[in-house]
């Protein structure tokens, strides 16, 4: 009696264990909920876990007279974990349904994430589509540091960038550096419209409506943060460089300037990058000139960076171009990699100087040791107010010790280990991690092996040192 009242108790319990095993043994693996972050040192919820997408298609449907964004995103990821749910960074704008295979899918939103949970789980491995439908008047971000990023409009049209997490503010997606894709973003806009992305136009349409659609196609992978968008009624200039890369270039009305500036000198550019850090890694270049005032910075979006007004400094220029080699094809692992993208092109302006009758490395490098403005007229700035490989918060990645504290590593290696292995060492570094990421640890490994050299003092002084070397 006793003995079978027992059995009728755990009969519950052994049945539950059964039916575990089977979901853990079977065809029928259950999946969990992906990450909502990955947990980047400064920007934690940037990104999420479970999947890395390999394609974004975009299409954007915008209207300048009341600036209105219809989009709708099809995203081609690999899941890396059975999943239950997964997450997209998605910020502002009204969701009108997604899909996940072709059939609807449950989501939910919280702040900046959108929650998909889709009809069936998704097995790990599994490459799947989800389609995201959705519209609205997109709004920039205010950046830590106080700057705009996302979809902010000009007058007559728009200008969308992303640096570090505005792209959320346009599409859904995994927004962080460390996945990396290919795009096709189409952009529709009425005719006599310009709309420009990144990449290569493979086609410009004109629909019954009255609407022009350009479609953009990037095939090299690309950090979501340096996705952009150009909307208005701009100049297009194409062309090719002295090698054959081709040049396609937009320039917003009453910054005809840039024409003549240093912008004029962007083929001969790229060709000199290619000298020096190795081939150009895309297969087309540019410039978008948005209007003065729109940003209150450039931004090196891949293969045709975004410029606030007609540039008028040469450095200007070559710093958003080799951002190409390093940022755009090198990507950073997480937003604490910063310097290797901005030191890496703060150092290229102190290059293109050296090999254009300007000062030299070493001057430059001695003039920030020293605060000697007429050198460089930042040369005076606090580049040791933190250590380039530790910035404080998320409000300092854009800060002055990032840019010249981090060119300046670099210049302390080339005088360590000389020309010769310094520059091989440039170009082994762009080859090796080409169109991948890398973090800090990865350059000062590499770096040593390269070289042959003991850089520790380096690193430890001019790396990692709260100091300032001595
Ligand atoms: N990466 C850009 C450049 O150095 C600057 C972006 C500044 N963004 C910001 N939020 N402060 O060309
Ligand atoms: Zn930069």
């Amino acid at each position: 009696m006793e003995h079978r009242a027992l059995s009728r108790l755990a009969a519950p319990a052994v049945a539950a264990l059964l039916a575990l095993t089977t979901a853990c043994t079977g065809d029928t693996v259950q999946g969990r909920p992906g990450a909502s972050g990955l947990r980047d040192p400064y920007f934690p919820r940037a990104g999420n876990g479970g999947y890395q997408v390999d394609h974004y298609a975009l299409d954007l449907d915008y209207d300048p007279a009341d600036g209105r964004l219809h989009g709708t995103a099809v995203i081609t990821a690999r899941a890396e974990q059975g999943l239950s749910s997964f997450n997209l960074d998605f910020s502002g704008l009204k969701v009108e349904g997604v899909t996940v295979q072709g059939e609807g899918a449950r989501y939910n939103r919280t702040g900046n994430e959108l929650t998909v949970r889709p009809a069936e789980d998704l097995k790990k491995g599994e490459v799947f589509r989800t389609e995201v439908d959705y519209s609205g008047k997109p709004k920039p971000l205010v950046d830590a540091d106080g700057s705009r990023e996302g979809w902010i409009t000009t007058e007559g049209g728009a200008v969308a960038v992303g640096e570090p997490v505005g792209s959320m503010t346009w599409f859904p997606g995994n927004h962080h550096p460390s996945d990396k894709a290919a795009y096709d973003i189409t952009l529709t806009v009425p005719r006599g419209y310009e709309a420009v992305s990144n990449g290569e136009l493979r086609s410009r349409t004109e629909d019954a409506d009255g609407r022009t659609a350009f479609a953009w196609h990037s095939p090299e992978p690309m950090a979501s943060y340096l996705a952009t968008a150009v909307i208005g009624p701009y100049k297009v200039t194409t062309g090719r460089t002295p090698s054959g890369i081709g040049l396609y270039s937009a320039v917003a009305p009453g910054e005809g300037a840039a024409g003549s500036g240093p912008l004029a000198r962007l083929p001969e550019m790229v060709e000199w990058g290619s000298g020096r850090f190795g081939p150009y890694p895309f297969a087309s270049a540019g410039a978008i000139v948005v209007p003065a005032g729109t940003l209150g910075y450039a931004l090196e979006t891949q293969g045709r960076p975004v410029f606030p007004g007609a540039p008028t400094e040469e450095e200007l220029v070559v710093h958003e171009l080799a951002h190409q080699w390093f940022g755009d094809s090198v990507s950073p692992k997480s937003w604490k990699d910063m310097w290797l993208n901005e030191g890496f092109a703060t150092y290229a302006e102190w290059l293109w100087a050296e090999d254009h009758n300007g000062s030299t490395a070493q001057e430059y490098f001695e003039a920030f040791r020293t605060g000697d403005t007429d050198v460089d007229r930042d040369a005076d700035v606090d580049w040791r107010a933190f250590p380039p490989a530790a910035p404080p918060g998320p409000e300092d990645i854009s800060a002055e010790p990032v840019y010249y504290g981090g060119a300046m590593v670099l210049h302390r290696i080339r005088q360590e280990v000389g020309d010769e292995k310094f520059f091989a060492l440039v170009r082994g570094w762009v080859a090796d991690h080409r169109h991948g990421n890398a973090s800090t640890a990865d350059f000062t490994a590499y770096a040593e092996k390269k070289t042959g050299h003991d850089l520790k003092k380096v690193w430890d002084a001019w790396l990692y040192g709260k100091a300032r070397p001595e």
